[in-house]
């Protein structure tokens, strides 16, 4: 195995372990934890599980970062490569669309999920309408912004395969 080859294996990876990761989430953990636990249980523990998965998400994001750059720096000749158009596209696109993702996943990490936690302990200390009917609208918006990251990522793929043809 050389070093070329240690890069891809890693991206590969992450890459199963990232895309693999939100697909359970969405397959396995939401169904089955909200149709065996009452609402405010479904919250507790989508945000226990759901901090982990962040956690481990942000390592595997930089693994995909530096082992896609240097899956770039460890072809045989980058300049030859980059003469390619459709090698040249897919890296800009992956670039772009990787841009996206982080910044998207940031919003999720840093304001969606940290709002949402404090309006659930708020509105369990008093029962307000308004505080869930705002926790309702939070939930919606950090569903949409999962799924677009899986969207984004499985776009990322696509362009990973096209790159990798050349
Ligand atoms: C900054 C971010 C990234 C860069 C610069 C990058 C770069 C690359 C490059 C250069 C290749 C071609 C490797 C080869 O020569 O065979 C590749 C392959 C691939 N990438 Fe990425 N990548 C990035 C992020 C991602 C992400 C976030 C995903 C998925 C979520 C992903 C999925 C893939 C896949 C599936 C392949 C094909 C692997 C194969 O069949 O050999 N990449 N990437």
């Amino acid at each position: 195995m050389n070093l070329s080859m240690v890069s891809n294996y890693l991206h590969i990876i992450a890459m199963s372990v990232w895309v693999g990761g939100m697909f359970y989430i969405m397959l396995v953990e939401v169904p089955v934890l909200r149709n065996s636990l009452g609402s405010s249980d479904f919250t507790s523990n989508m945000t226990l599980l759901g901090k982990r998965f962040q956690k481990v998400g942000w390592f595997l994001l930089l693994i995909l970062l530096i082992t896609g750059l240097s899956n770039i720096m460890l072809e045989d000749s980058i300049a030859d490569m980059m003469k390619n158009d459709n090698y040249a596209k897919s890296i800009v696109a992956k670039l772009i669309l990787f841009t996206l993702m982080v910044v998207n996943t940031a919003i999720h990490t840093f304001y969606l999920g940290p709002k949402m936690s404090n309006l659930a302990k708020k509105s369990s200390a008093e029962d307000n309408d308004d505080l869930s009917e705002e926790y309702n609208k939070l939930k919606k918006r950090s569903m949409i912004s999962s799924g677009f990251s899986l969207l984004l990522s499985l776009v990322i793929v696509y362009y990973g395969l096209i790159a990798s043809k050349i």
